[in-house]
């Protein structure tokens, strides 16, 4: 049955207030309004002082969220911070936010709310920040308890804990690219591998011979250790350390380096990883303006190390703050 409660269109607004704060507004369908009689869609009965129906002709919203809906409810429990609400991530069924709240009542409510709006997620979070080179999110639990998930993204599962290690919604689109960049005949190096974001695709769609995926950080290691195993990859090879001290002696034709701090320093141990030619995934952070810059340290470098930088192909990956872009520059190169 399609639960709304029936109010009169002058009290309907005060109704919508009240229903919102009790968490049983359906987001899931339309208000209707017809001859001055509104229907509010509710999930269940909240109240003995309201009149209940079963709609007749319910109008289901698509289920595409848009950003202001949400700002607008949340508006309604944290007042003005609502408008800080920039995006969500929903990483399995942990929802990640980024808000400034500050009481336990303010966080309370905005966990609720918001898992209102995304009924398959079991837990909201508060990403305040990354830190250090191991890029450790700190976050806090908004509601619900259980942190580590399981995403399934692209035919690939990914099992993390949103509190140790990052995954970022916004690499979407360069997790697919990866994925189907590679083929059967090459050898590849992850520099940076995390929790296994571009070494699980790869691996699993391109299918090349070898993946050797570098990373430093334990907690991230020890999933993307477990990420090879739940996908089912006999192509990848995982080693825990710094990149620059297990480079392997085997050469490769192919390396990612999706790190966006500093990568330059790592660019010459990328270099001698490769055979005579190959291709390196550098990303970086670059303020606007600056990418013929980053372009020409990638050719000094390279000429360096007696290789040419034959072709550069440069992507953006996200905006990253006011002024700065996380790019990706294909960098095609031969001794
Ligand atoms: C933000 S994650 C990125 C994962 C994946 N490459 C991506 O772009 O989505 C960067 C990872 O690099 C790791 N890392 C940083 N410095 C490293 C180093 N010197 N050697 C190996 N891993 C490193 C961090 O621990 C972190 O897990």
């Amino acid at each position: 049955m399609n639960l709304a409660v029936r109010v009169d269109k002058r009290e309907a607004e005060a109704v919508r207030r009240k229903l919102l704060k009790d968490g049983v507004l359906d987001h899931g369908r339309a208000i209707l309004e017809k001859r001055g009689i509104v229907e509010i869609p509710v999930t269940r009965r909240a109240s003995p002082h309201l009149e209940y129906i079963g709609q007749k002709n319910p109008v289901y919203r698509p289920l595409r969220l848009s950003l202001e809906t949400v700002r607008e409810s949340l508006k309604e429990v944290i007042g003005e911070k609502a408008r800080h609400l920039r995006r969500w991530e929903l990483v399995g069924d942990v929802i990640v936010v980024n808000l400034p709240l500050k009481t336990p009542k303010e966080k309370e409510k905005t966990g609720r709310l918001l898992l209102k709006f995304f009924p398959r997620a079991k837990t909201v979070v508060n990403r305040l920040g990354i830190y250090d080179t191991f890029r450790q999110p700190r976050v806090e639990v908004l509601y619900g308890g259980k942190t580590e998930t399981l995403h399934r993204e692209n035919k690939c599962k990914f099992k993390m804990d949103v509190t140790m290690v990052m995954f970022s919604a916004g690499n979407l689109e360069e997790r697919r690219r990866m994925a189907f960049i590679s083929n059967r005949d090459e050898t590849v190096l992850d520099m940076f591998a995390g929790i296994g974001q571009f070494t699980i695709p790869m691996a699993k769609h391109s299918r090349p011979k070898k993946v050797l995926a570098i990373e430093k950080n334990p907690a991230a290691f020890r999933y993307l250790w477990e990420n090879v195993k739940l996908n089912g990859l006999d192509n990848v090879e995982v080693r825990l350390g710094d990149c620059r001290e297990n480079i392997p002696k085997e050469k490769v034709d192919r390396v990612l380096m999706g790190y966006i701090f500093d990568t330059r320093v790592f660019l010459p141990y990328a270099l001698r990883a490769l055979k005579g030619e190959g291709v390196i995934h550098y990303h970086c952070l670059v303020r606007r303006g600056m990418e013929k810059n980053e372009e020409s340290i990638l050719r000094r470098t390279a000429s360096s190390l007696g290789f040419k930088a034959t072709r550069i192909k440069r992507r953006k990956v996200k905006s990253y703050s006011p002024g700065y872009h996380h790019l990706v520059f294909d960098v095609d190169v031969e001794r």
